[in-house]
């Protein structure tokens, strides 16, 4: 340690770590949150490595690829299953984070380039399911990529341009497959890792948010150092979180179906993964024309108007204790139960 430390210095780190301090009050519980996103992040790293020696994203080989990961790898369906397993626990997770920073304000000022690069994280968390979906290359996979990268073309103006840049061509081919395997193990990762830099650097620059109410009456919190005593309860967590998501990989692996046939009509009951269930429920509801564009086009601005305001939610809410503010916070819960109202909807 003390040759490493003379090189790269390291003890001010550790030092900086010591001198950290965690506040307790009754909302820390949400501030394991990030870290158990995180564990989810470098399990989702590590699986992936090991399934990228085995997977070939072309069209004729990708399906059977998976089928040997599955059959043949030793503890290819161990690994496979965790990979799907953690990349569900993770979006979870994140839900819970980016809702219990909306209700409890953690975006107020000065952290709202946290928020802002929080949800950017998010989008691009989502981006992996989407492009990792398509992957296997089976029926359903490759329908419920159709109808996904068919939404874009409501959009006005640039709506076709943008089915056609996601897909490769005018249909889902595998043009699509390598593309989006692309998108998945290179670019994705890119962005995710420079938005994770930023984001967890102001963390440490900011520290940890207190609640508006402490804020308020300017009373004293108990804090704790965040090395060794916050960073030890966190891993009891990520033991905990680590062994739910094996257990659940290894009784309930993902299944595989038959190689998609590209001319064989869609099967029915398509449906994207559970967390996309909700946006794709509010496209079904919206009737066939909306005045003087169709329902869908309507839909997707409005999705598009959700996700700036969301973006900009700590400049919208900037006087988190006023009565915006208090219409900021029942916006959460309304979401919350929109969501999950239309989730359930989706699969009756
Ligand atoms: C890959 C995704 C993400 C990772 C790995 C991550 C990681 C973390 C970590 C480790 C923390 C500090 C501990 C905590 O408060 O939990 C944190 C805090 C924070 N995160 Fe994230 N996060 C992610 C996504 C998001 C999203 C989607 C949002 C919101 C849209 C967000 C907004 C914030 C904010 C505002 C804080 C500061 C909270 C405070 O000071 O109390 N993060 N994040």
């Amino acid at each position: 340690m003390s040759w490493l430390d003379e090189r790269f210095g390291l003890s001010s780190v550790t030092q900086f770590l010591k001198n950290k301090l965690i506040p307790m009050h009754k909302h820390t519980i949400w501030s394991y949150t990030g870290s158990a996103i995180l564990l989810f992040f470098v399990i989702q790293v590590l699986t992936g490595f090991i399934l990228i020696f085995y997977y070939r994203p072309i069209l004729e080989e990708a399906n059977a690829s998976v089928a040997r990961i599955m059959t043949e790898v030793p503890l290819g369906w161990i690994l496979r299953s965790v990979h799907s397993w953690s990349a569900t626990f993770m979006i979870a997770l994140l839900f819970v984070h980016l809702l219990s920073i909306w209700i409890n304000k953690a975006y107020r000022r000065p952290r709202e380039l946290t928020w802002m690069t929080g949800v950017m994280l998010f989008i691009c968390s989502l981006l992996f399911g989407f492009t990792g979906y398509l992957l296997p290359w089976d029926d359903l996979s490759f329908s419920a990529t159709k109808v996904g990268t068919d939404i874009p073309r409501a959009i006005p103006i640039v709506g076709e341009w943008v089915t056609k840049l996601l897909r490769g061509g005018e249909d889902v081919t595998g043009d699509t497959l390598t593309r989006f395997f692309g998108i998945h193990v290179c670019i994705l990762p890119i962005f995710l890792l420079v938005l994770l830099a930023v984001h967890v650097y102001l963390i440490q620059k900011l520290g940890m948010s207190i609640p508006l109410e402490s804020e308020k009456s300017k009373k004293k919190l108990k804090e704790i150092p965040f090395w060794p005593n916050f960073v030890y309860r966190e891993a009891v967590l990520w033991l905990i979180l680590f062994g739910v998501c094996l257990t659940v990989a290894i009784f309930f692996p993902p299944s595989l179906e038959k190689a998609a046939d590209l001319m064989a009509p869609a099967p029915e009951g398509i449906k994207p993964e559970w967390y996309f269930l909700f946006l794709f429920q509010t496209l079904k509801i919206f009737p066939a024309r909306l005045l003087f564009i169709s329902g869908e086009t309507a839909a997707v601005l409005l999705i598009f108007l959700g996700i700036v305001l969301f973006f900009f939610l700590p400049v919208i809410d900037n006087k988190p204790e006023e009565r915006k503010g208090k219409i900021v916070r029942a916006s959460a819960y309304l979401f919350i139960l929109y969501a999950l109202i239309l989730t359930v909807w989706s699969l009756l």
